[in-house]
């Protein structure tokens, strides 16, 4: 008897118990974090922003990985918060990547926080591997010093008449091979050729197949490899960035050991870092030239491979737009007689450049960017508190219907509108905005226009699913037919 006593005694403790251990962690991240801001701020009457930040540790970061790996439908993350608290003030609190974070989905608040570079730091969660001296690194004066110099390099309009010119006969040489090939995957064959041509165009690099490959690999570690401390040993990312500043360094050698070389008097981006000088007048340490030689070549390919390899998606699936775009460039194609065409060509692709936009809204290849709040930062009553993690949920502003109607077609018509102030930020914004925004623009647009007057291609798996992590990419790697008309 007393036995049975006992047995009910400890289940009925139990039961109770149960749900308030349960009510426990799943409210810890709240106490933990929220109840002291709460505190600091009751005296200014600052709200904190609706959302919850769920369970130790993990925080949300379950849901999250529901809606982009499960359901694939990354922006429903958003669209339930905004079903479950309303459309608040533009954010939301929660808990992501380990840290107590504010998500912003609002083109005001988005606006807002990139505008206010004194208020929010930029923050990349894996970036660092890239080097210190890099401009995604730096902070402050070093910064505004490199960065007004990569735009001048990457995106003014002379750049881009020099890259439209230097570009091209790679990109024309790729595509031709491709042909010979038949079927492959194109996101592979695009890492080979825009790597091939950006070493060339950026650094003079002659890189034959082999170093290629070795390169890629090697670019591909810097981002996956472990990364806690510099340790030279395979499989940390500083291991394999040291590889790459290797390749870069023998090159930056032999300029300053022949200073009359073809390649030393060259004004490709190594060339143009290597004579940039600071407010003092002093030039630009090696290793300021190394790092953001690298960050450039690593950004630079990587981002028009995934945005090319989407155009090659969205136009396999809609042959209205690629007819549209096979006319308009057929006719320039033959008002140039086999010459290649300049950047004031490209000016002149009505249709051409309406595709360019319709790509990067819909591939959203840079679909968030970090920050991190300095302090209490006041917006509309509400409170971001300092040291959280701020993320700009830039995607969801390209795939909310508010922003663009039918937001998950291929319409590149859409563009004969624009968008509405602050819906469209694919390269972020403010004094963090994108160095190669025109540079992708203008290279998007000469794959577009080769690819349309010369070849024609087929999806090899037109339902293949879509991953949307760590990037947003067609499952198979963009899988074609490739063949010459
Ligand atoms: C579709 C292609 C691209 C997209 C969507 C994209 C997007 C972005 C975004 C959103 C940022 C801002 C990050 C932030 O605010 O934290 C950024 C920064 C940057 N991008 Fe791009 N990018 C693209 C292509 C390129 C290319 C081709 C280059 C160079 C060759 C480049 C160079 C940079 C650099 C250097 C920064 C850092 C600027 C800074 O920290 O001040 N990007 N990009």
């Amino acid at each position: 008897m007393e036995m049975w006593v006992t047995y009910y005694f400890c289940n009925v403790i139990g039961l109770m118990i149960f749900p308030l251990v349960w009510w426990l962690l799943w409210r810890w991240n709240d106490i933990w974090h929220v109840a002291p801001v709460i505190r600091r701020c009751s005296k200014v009457n600052y709200k904190m922003p609706p959302g919850k930040l769920g369970f130790p540790f993990f925080g949300e970061i379950l849901t999250f990985m529901w809606y982009f790996k499960i359901l694939r439908q990354p922006d429903d993350f958003i669209n339930a918060k905004r079903r479950k608290y309303g459309d608040g003030v533009g954010f939301y609190r929660t808990h992501l990547f380990g840290s107590p974070s504010i998500v912003v989905y609002s083109p005001s608040v988005c606006k807002f926080v990139l505008h206010s570079s004194d208020r929010f730091k930029q923050e990349w969660p894996t970036i660092e591997a890239l080097g210190s001296n890099s401009v995604i690194t730096l902070q402050g004066e070093r910064h505004t010093l490199l960065k007004n110099f990569l735009v001048n390099a990457l995106n003014h309009r002379d750049s881009l008449t020099r890259t439209v010119e230097q570009v091209q006969p790679s990109i024309v040489a790729a595509l031709e091979s491709w042909s010979k090939k038949g079927k492959f995957i194109a996101k592979d064959e695009l890492r080979k050729a825009t790597l091939e041509y950006i070493g060339k165009y950026f650094a003079h690099l002659e890189l034959d197949p082999h170093k290629i490959d070795a390169l890629d690999k090697a670019f591909v570690g810097i981002i996956q490899g472990f990364r806690a401390q510099p340790w030279n040993f395979p499989g940390t990312a500083y291991h394999y960035a040291i590889k790459v500043i290797k390749i870069l360094r023998e090159e930056l050698e032999k300029r300053k050991a022949d200073a009359d070389s073809a390649e030393a008097k060259s004004n490709d981006l190594m060339g143009r870092l290597m004579q940039t000088k600071d407010k003092e007048g002093k030039y630009l340490e090696d290793e300021e030239v190394l790092q953001n030689l690298l960050s450039s070549i690593h950004i630079g390919y990587t981002s028009i491979t995934d945005t090319v390899g989407w155009a090659l998606y969205f136009l396999a699936k809609s042959p209205g737009a690629y007819q549209k775009l096979l006319e308009e460039n057929l006719e320039l194609s033959k008002q140039k007689g086999g010459e290649h065409i300049t950047y004031a060509d490209i000016l002149k692709l009505k249709y051409t450049n309406k595709v360019v936009e319709e790509t990067i809204r819909k591939a959203n290849i840079s679909g968030f960017v970090f920050r991190k709040s300095i302090d209490d930062v006041e917006y509309e009553g509400y409170v971001i508190p300092k040291g959280w993690q701020v993320i700009l949920w830039l995607r969801y502003l390209h795939t909310n219907s508010e922003n663009f109607e039918d937001p998950l077609s291929f319409n590149p018509d859409r563009w004969d509108e624009r968008p509405r102030f602050g819906t469209f930020l694919p390269f972020g914004g403010g004094a963090r905005s994108c160095a190669g925004n025109m540079f992708t623009r203008f290279n998007l647009a000469i794959f577009l226009h080769y690819l349309s007057i010369g070849y024609k291609w087929e999806l090899l798996n037109p339902n293949t699913k879509i991953k949307y992590l760590p990037h947003p990419e067609p499952a198979d790697g963009v899988a074609i037919s490739f063949e010459k008309y």
